[in-house]
């Protein structure tokens, strides 16, 4: 036993030793936060940079034995898709090519030869907006003049050209009078669901084609888009995007939730359109109605005014892995509507401003001491890390820089990005039967199981052969 003058020692000893780790965690936490002023560009540059190295570490895909474009569990493959683009608006935005080299990777691996963004290893389950996803990523790459693929890929306004090209096949006219479904393939759960942000992301890479190449048939399906979504009431009276409609009762009935990155799209697009038409009134008026409706996402709260929040989720605690994600778009597609629809800056960046600030102050968490969370609404760390946090809390702090920065370009205005307006024509992986699709899978996974029996009948030999001698 220990004489009583030791334990009194001790004691203090423990006392000290908490209270220097507290303070030393503390002092931390002050070191850390991210320093965020919203009117400085070095500031802003500063923060996304370190915002960005976080976003990375959880990406391990350019490494020896991974796949590149891969996050991984629990992220689904569409969420990596949208990562990348978030890193090629971080290149264009601050000028660090720091990730360029991991971006490109990706994008050409899982674009495939065929430039379609549809991966054997995706085709099972994958949905419109998951290849999309990828193709706004693409597109991004094409307008800011990412640094071009190696010659013998596909160029990435290609890429994103047969992408379109795929989905003007899936438009569906059985029932709804039109619109695309959310997944592409029948067997698949959801296959009788048409949703926003599948219609949302096809009318906005056809903006974005007419606005790059100048061509008109891709306004005219931008414009049957928009008809469509606003008929069957997915874009409503009031602007508000609904989450989706069903083939089961012809689109009658709507999911009336609301997320951020719906709206997002659907302003993003109409930005797009204004900008194509030369400023055109009536997509002035789409723009406006839009960017009031989407004041639901933003706090009215005196001490968080014009800070943003995930409306459906956040502050019930509900967000799933993906939900935790879509801020991050809303914020990068009302930055890009300010350098489409000039008249819209001071509305958004106001509220860009206010969410950056609030976004960049609780971010002290994670062993770097500077990963976000998710809600920006409370002044502190949730106690959150993730790919979503980080993606959203990036775009919206690099966003301030997006109304300084030169406009998307078009093949007019210096866009390199070669165009083929037959790409992805009669593609292999879109003309699969979803018979011929579900043989394969079958095929694959006894491919899986038979190797796995061999391994462990090898192995059982290799055991017995070394007890043996
Ligand atoms: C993967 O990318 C990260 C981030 O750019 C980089 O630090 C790392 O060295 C890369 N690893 C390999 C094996 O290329
Ligand atoms: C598909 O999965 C296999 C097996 O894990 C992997 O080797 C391959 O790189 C993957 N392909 C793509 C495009 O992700
Ligand atoms: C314009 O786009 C349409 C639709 O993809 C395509 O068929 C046509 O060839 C394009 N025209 C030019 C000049 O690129
Ligand atoms: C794009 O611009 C280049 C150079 O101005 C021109 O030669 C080419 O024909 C244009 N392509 C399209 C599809 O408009």
């Amino acid at each position: 036993m220990l004489g009583s003058v030791t334990q009194q020692k001790l004691r203090w000893f423990d006392a000290f030793a908490v209270a220097f780790l507290l303070l030393f965690h503390w002092t931390q936490m002050l070191v850390h936060a991210i320093q965020l002023d919203v009117k400085d560009k070095e500031s802003i540059k500063q923060a996304a940079s370190t915002m960005a190295f976080d976003l990375v570490t959880f990406y391990q895909g350019n490494q020896s034995g991974q796949i590149p474009g891969y996050l991984p569990q629990p992220y689904y493959w569409w969420e990596a898709g949208a990562m990348f683009g978030t890193l090629v608006n971080y290149w264009y935005l601050t000028g660090d090519s720091s990730y360029n080299d991991i971006t490109t990777q990706a994008l050409l691996f899982q674009a495939t030869s065929n430039g379609d963004f549809m991966p054997t290893n995706q085709t099972r389950d994958e949905g419109n907006d998951d290849q999309s996803f990828w193709a706004l990523s693409a597109m991004m790459a094409a307008e800011r003049n990412f640094p071009a693929p190696p010659a013998g890929s596909p160029s990435w306004l290609e890429m994103v050209q047969a992408v379109f090209n795929e989905q003007v096949t899936r438009w569906n006219t059985a029932s709804c009078g039109g619109g695309l479904k959310w997944q592409i393939f029948p067997f698949n759960n959801g296959y009788d669901y048409r949703n926003s942000i599948a219609n949302g992301c096809f009318f906005d890479i056809a903006a974005r084609l007419a606005r790059y190449t100048g061509n008109q048939s891709y306004a005219d399906w931008a414009e049957k888009a928009w008809n469509w979504v606003t008929e069957v009431g997915l874009v409503g009276s009031t602007y508000q995007v609904y989450d989706g409609t069903s083939d089961t009762n012809n689109c009658t009935t709507l999911d009336h939730v609301l997320w951020t990155y719906n709206s997002g799209i659907f302003l993003h697009g109409a930005a797009t359109m204004y900008s194509f038409t030369n400023g055109s009134s009536v997509w002035e008026e789409r723009i406006n109605g839009l960017l009031n409706a989407s004041a639901i996402f933003f706090s009215t709260n005196a001490s968080s005014l014009n800070v943003m929040y995930e409306y459906s989720c956040e502050l019930i605690n509900d967000c799933t892995t993906d939900q935790f994600s879509f801020k991050a778009y809303l914020s990068r597609w009302m930055a890009e509507t300010t350098q489409l629809a000039p008249f819209t800056n001071e509305t958004i960046m106001t509220k860009l401003e206010a969410s950056a600030a609030a976004a960049a102050k609780q971010c002290v968490g994670g062993s770097t001491g500077t990963y976000c969370g998710m809600k920006w609404t409370t002044g502190t760390y949730d106690g959150t890390t993730g790919v979503g946090q980080q993606m959203s809390a990036l775009e919206t702090v690099q966003g301030l820089l997006m109304p300084q920065a030169q406009a998307p370009l078009t093949n007019a205005t210096g866009g390199t990005s070669k165009s083929n307006p037959d790409a992805g024509m009669g593609s292999s992986s879109n003309t699969y039967t979803p018979s011929e699709v579900a043989g394969r899978i079958t095929t694959g996974d006894r491919v899986g199981a038979g190797f796995i029996t061999v391994a462990l009948v090898l192995s059982v030999f290799g055991c017995a052969y070394v007890m043996v001698s």
